[in-house]
């Protein structure tokens, strides 16, 4: 037996940051054919943050990375891998992570991103545990930082109300503590491209500007359902778990009429699913991490805690997993 079977990857810091500008609906509505009534009642949004000009997702990345060196006390030199999941990576290369690992000075760590879209947290976690238990790290950085309001067109009030920007943190650490820890992840994705491009996606960079998020609302809303609640109904399963051995279901934020529709039609306690949509809109992979943060900060969700973590993005890519805090 290798020593890291006997070794659990634990979340040991959570931070998140939100841009500073925060953007309510009825702001909205003074710039466009909307009004808060609208998306209110169709996606519990009520205000969402929106970056700087110039401010990047590598550079809420660097923000969060070091609130969570402070909020841990870790020394930097002590991480040894920093992995970021993000959507909206400020350029093609070199990545946020490796940007984020010359900010904080993390010397040692290698550092690479991922593009898993509003799944990428959930993917990051199991590569992140993936490797930690492989290759014995000890300390990685996962961070999720995502500015998709640089990517949708203004212009397109269908889509534009959607979305925020934020970044979130773990420190992962390798534990003897089998008690908590990540106890599963199961990742799925569905490229079938000409089916699923007209659902949701980025259509490239367009007449000089970075390109533009397109969507077909009802399509997402009926594959969110069906692939969130098929893969906590699977994940579940395979761990001989039952809902009622959850404490929370933390999904991603895209929408609070689709988390609630969910549990209707698929009979998920709705009184278990945190919802933050109201807050921060869909930032994405960033989502899921600021949702936790909210929670714990404001005593809901404690140590010892059994959470279900799932979501769906462009890709299609969905993914679901169960982690002990
Ligand atoms: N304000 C006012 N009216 C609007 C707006 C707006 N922001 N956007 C669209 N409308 C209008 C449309 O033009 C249409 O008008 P018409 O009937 O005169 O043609 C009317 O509202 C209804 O439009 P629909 O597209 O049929 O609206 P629907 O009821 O389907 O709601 C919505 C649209 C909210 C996008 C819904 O489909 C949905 O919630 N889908 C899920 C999408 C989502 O959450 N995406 C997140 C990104 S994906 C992810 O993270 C997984």
């Amino acid at each position: 037996m290798r020593e890291s079977d006997t070794m659990r990857t634990v979340i040991a810091g959570i931070a998140s940051y939100l841009p500073q500008k925060v953007v309510t609906n009825d702001d909205l509505a003074q710039m466009l054919d909307t009004s808060h009534e609208w998306i209110f009642s169709r996606t519990g949004i009520e205000q969402r943050r929106i970056s700087a000009n110039d401010e990047f997702a590598s550079d809420l990345g660097v923000v969060v990375a070091k609130k969570i060196i402070s909020q841990t006390g870790i020394d930097p030199s002590e991480i040894d891998a920093i992995i970021v999941s993000t959507t909206t990576a400020d350029r093609r290369f070199p990545s946020c992570a490796c940007r984020i690992q010359g900010e904080i000075g993390a010397s040692k760590a290698f550092a690479f991103d991922i593009n898993a879209a509003c799944a990428g947290f959930i993917y990051g976690l199991s590569v992140s545990d993936s490797m930690m238990r492989t290759m014995g790290l000890k300390n990685v950085l996962l961070i999720t930082a995502e500015t998709l309001t640089k990517f949708v067109d203004w212009t397109d009030r269908l889509t534009c109300v959607l979305f925020g920007d934020g970044a979130g943190a773990l420190l992962l650490q390798l534990s003897s503590d089998t008690s908590r820890g990540i106890i599963s992840t199961k990742l799925y994705s569905n490229g079938e491209q000409e089916k699923y491009n007209s659902i949701l996606s980025h259509n490239g960079p367009q007449n000089g500007h970075r390109g533009y998020t397109t969507m077909s609302g009802r399509a997402v809303f009926k594959y969110a359902i069906e692939y969130m609640s098929s893969s906590m109904t699977e994940i579940l399963s395979e761990n001989n778990m039952t809902i009622d051995d959850i404490d929370w279901i933390i999904p991603h934020q895209a929408n609070k009429r689709i988390l609630e529709s969910m549990c209707k039609m698929k009979d998920f306690p709705l009184e278990k699913v945190v919802i933050t949509t109201q807050l921060h809109a869909n930032t994405s992979s960033a989502s899921i991490p600021l949702a936790l943060r909210d929670m714990i900060d404001c005593g809901k969700i404690k140590q010892g805690d059994t959470l279900l973590f799932t979501a769906l993005g462009a890709g299609l890519v969905w993914a679901s997993s169960i982690v002990r805090l």
